[in-house]
């Protein structure tokens, strides 16, 4: 038997996760142990409920408007008593949290090994986005196995000394949990999605929540948004926000009163992939949402500067709109105005995977 624990704490982690630890679960020959530090709690909660996963340890940790170093700090603490505990043989973190680094750092100083899930993710500048940058190049050198998603990822790693028998390109396991999820039939339970006409409107996704974008670019993204929405009568944007107070005050602030604005609570993952594969164009600066909407065939204009993502750039269904008002509202603009540039975007293709990453990962801790 080998133990193997899976910490994680926000959102994304867990939608990433979570059929990680399904699959982890149904192995005879692997102890699975769940910790989850509750970087995030209602969102975090949200997805353990669709998932049926009930954590074996909970950090609780979460505070209004923490830090980035209240994080790191009270994630490494907590995991102190889990680990001596545990002992598990390997932990598994995902991507570039601050729960990702902290729980990997935490990790080592026990002498733990850690394993990276959606390792190799690079925009190479360590203020954007910020501080996942940094946090996912720290994890990936303490990690000793690295599960990348794609092949570039796995050239990211090599490029930075990573040994190339430590690493194995697997396909991104949100495929994994897109497809369990979106095969299944569901009805809005929302009243606002409920109401909403998806025949003869069309709609535009929202989310934007990134620690870089809080203040003056979150104020261009909404302004452009506003104003999209003043000016076609035939579109309505669904803005499931984040439950950052900091984004909320903009939020609210810019686009609280607008007409044709909904402005809703986070949603759990079923509605929300549903929502998206019935939008007709997503704004966002999501990483995930970018690695789900080439396989759903969905437009989106990532209001960021860069991305780590540059398969779906090549996909042809994401394009960077940057973080200036006009040019994120010509953008949008082309989109529901001229056809031709909106087909070349809606294509469908897999650049992520084939939602099987999940059972490459555990083939490999099998052979620990
Ligand atoms: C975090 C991650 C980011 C990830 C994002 C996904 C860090 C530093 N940031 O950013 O990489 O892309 O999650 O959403 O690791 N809050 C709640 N309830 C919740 C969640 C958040 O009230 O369920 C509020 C709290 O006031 C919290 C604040 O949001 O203090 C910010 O949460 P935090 O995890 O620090 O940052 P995010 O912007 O969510
Ligand atoms: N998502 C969700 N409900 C929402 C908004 C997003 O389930 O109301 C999902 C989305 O499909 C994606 C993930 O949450 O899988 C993205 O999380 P987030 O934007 O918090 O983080 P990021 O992707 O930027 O790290």
């Amino acid at each position: 038997m080998i133990k193997v624990m899976t910490v994680f704490g926000t959102r994304p982690e867990a939608i990433k996760m979570a059929p990680l630890v399904l699959a982890l679960k149904k192995e005879p020959s692997i102890q699975c142990v769940l910790c989850v530090t509750a970087q995030h709690r209602e969102m975090l909660d949200q997805v353990l409920e669709l998932f049926d996963l009930i954590p074996d340890y909970d950090l609780n940790i979460m505070k209004p408007n923490q830090t980035i170093g209240m994080i790191t700090s009270n994630v490494i603490l907590g995991l102190e008593e889990v680990l001596e505990e545990v002992k598990p043989d390997i932990v598994l973190v995902h991507g570039d949290t601050t729960t990702t680094f902290a729980t990997a750092l935490a990790a080592f100083y026990h002498r733990v090994k850690v394993g990276h899930v959606e390792a190799g993710l690079r925009t190479y500048d360590k203020y954007s986005p910020f501080p996942e940058e940094v946090n996912r190049v720290l994890t990936g050198h303490i990690a000793d196995l690295h599960f990348a998603p794609t092949e570039r990822n796995r050239e990211n790693l090599l490029k930075e000394g990573i040994p190339d028998e430590k690493i194995i390109v697997t396909g991104n396991t949100v495929i994994d949990a897109l497809l369990t999820v979106a095969e299944k039939p569901y009805e809005f339970e929302d009243e606002t999605l409920k109401a909403l006409d998806f025949e003869k409107k069309r709609i535009i996704t929202v989310t934007c929540h990134r620690r870089e974008n809080l203040g003056e670019n979150m104020e261009h993204i909404f302004s452009a948004i506003r104003d999209i929405a003043r000016e076609f009568e035939d579109v309505e944007i669904v803005y499931p926000v984040h439950l950052n107070p900091k984004v909320r005050e903009i939020a609210d602030r810019i686009l609280g009163s607008g007409e044709r604005i909904h402005l809703i609570e986070p949603l759990t993952y079923q509605p929300f992939v549903n929502l998206m594969a019935k939008s007709y164009l997503i704004v966002t600066d999501s990483g995930g949402m970018q690695e789900e909407a080439p396989s759903l065939g969905k437009p989106v204009l990532v209001v960021r500067k860069e991305t780590e993502r540059p398969e779906a750039l090549e996909a042809g269904t994401v394009k960077l709109a940057g973080v200036e008002r006009d040019t994120i509202y010509g953008m949008i603009k082309t989109l529901l105005t001229e056809q031709e540039a909106y087909d070349e975007m809606a294509r469908s293709s897999n650049p992520y995977g084939d939602g099987a990453a999940c059972d490459r990962i555990v083939k490999q801790l099998k052979q620990l």
